[in-house]
């Protein structure tokens, strides 16, 4: 039997968003009916109703997000109902080209569930990242389940499934940060912050971290930066050289996705040392970079999509670092939200005021 849930919807390029009577069928044969409890505001939601990613509208927006599985399909195994999961947008397939080679951090398959979520009049709703999660309930791929210790709370165990895991991973994968290291991230949002996270927790020696705002300064040095850098009023890139010995990072983060802090990370990063982009730019944007420079100074410019994870291997492992008291995950959450406060949300995460707010349903 289907069920009636509200669901906040996108339904027009730019028009705020609302809460609708969604239809979730029960699973097809590979797909799980969760039961939401938590579901973090992300970049990527306002994204979605700016008509950045697509013009598939009507859209159910929301994909940071954690619950409890209360269906699961026929073909379904390793997941029942009642358990805890945090929702992930990357359910290694085993099958695609990257699979295939042995890099599943790289997984292509987009999974979206057969079974359609609509309005009640039959339309059918496009979930964003192929959860749509800021609803009492939703339909997903199985593999998109990923079992981790009900022990933790919800609000945080839910940002593991985008942003934050974003930055720990452009630290902990993409980067490869290890103990010694030192470490520049510019643009301190909730993405920034996880990277200087996971930096620390790598042990990087010294963590850099950079932002035309004193208040993300201030937060980032709760996550463990070891200095700050605020680039509206210092030049960033002499800046990280001076705390560096002259030389640079060893491995800058951008955290912001423009290309004016890009090429900042590119020049204040050591000889051979590793610059990593995190930070979505948009269609329009250009860099302009002397060949010369990319050459002589040598070393890694690397992309992070989603930190590298792989959801089965690091949700639970993080879960637990945080369960003994060694990741601050709740640091994050600034505020919690009900289903009616996403436009608010929006707008304070524009302002700068939040990293993170979180709907609890
Ligand atoms: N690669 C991925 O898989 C992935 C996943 C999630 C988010 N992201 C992207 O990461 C980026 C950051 O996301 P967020 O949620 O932290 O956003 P956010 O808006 O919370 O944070 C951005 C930060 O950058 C700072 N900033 C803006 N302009 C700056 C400048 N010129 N110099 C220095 N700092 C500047 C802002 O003050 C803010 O603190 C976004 O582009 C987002 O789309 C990427
Ligand atoms: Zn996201």
């Amino acid at each position: 039997m289907p069920h009636e849930v509200n669901g906040v919807v996108a339904s027009g390029k730019g028009a705020p968003v609302g809460i609708a009577t969604v239809v979730v069928p029960d699973p097809g044969p590979t797909e799980a009916l969760v039961s939401v409890q938590a579901c973090g505001v992300c970049h990527t939601d306002l994204h979605y109703r700016e008509g950045g990613i697509g013009d598939d509208f009507p859209y159910l927006l929301g994909h940071e997000a954690a619950g409890l599985v209360e269906a699961v399909g026929s073909d379904v195994t390793g997941l029942e109902p009642g358990d805890f999961v945090i929702l992930n947008w990357r359910a290694v397939c085993g099958q695609c080209r990257a699979c295939l080679r042995g890099r599943p951090w790289y997984c292509f398959a987009t999974h979206n569930a057969t079974q359609k979520m609509t309005l009640t009049d039959g339309t059918p709703l496009s979930p964003a990242l192929g959860i749509g999660a800021f609803a009492d309930k939703t339909l997903v791929a199985a593999g998109q389940c990923t079992k981790v210790s009900p022990a933790i709370k919800p609000e945080v165990a839910g940002l593991l499934g985008c942003g934050v895991m974003a930055g720990l991973g452009a630290a902990l994968n993409t980067a490869g940060v290890t103990r010694g290291d030192s470490v520049a991230v510019i643009g301190c949002g909730g993405v920034g912050d996880a990277a200087i996270l996971g930096a620390s927790l790598a042990g990087a020696r010294k963590i850099i971290a950079v932002d035309v705002d004193d208040r993300k300064l201030d937060w980032a040095r709760q996550f463990g930066a070891t200095d700050t850098v605020n680039s509206a009023s210092a030049d960033p890139v002499e800046q990280i050289r001076a705390l560096t010995g002259g030389n640079g990072a060893d491995v800058v983060i951008e955290a912001v996705g423009r290309a004016e802090t890009y090429t900042q990370a590119f020049y204040a990063r050591d000889l051979a040392g590793i610059v990593v982009l995190v930070g979505v730019p948009t269609p329009e944007m250009r860099l302009d970079l002397p060949l010369l420079d990319v050459f002589g100074r040598g070393g890694a410019l690397k992309s992070s999509w989603y930190g590298d994870c792989l959801p089965a291997r690091d949700f639970p492992m993080l879960v637990d670092l945080h369960l003994q008291g060694r990741l601050p995950l709740d640091k994050f959450v600034s505020d919690t939200i009900p289903l009616d406060g996403i436009e608010e949300a929006f707008a304070k995460m524009q302002r700068g005021e939040v990293l993170r707010s979180v709907v609890l349903l």
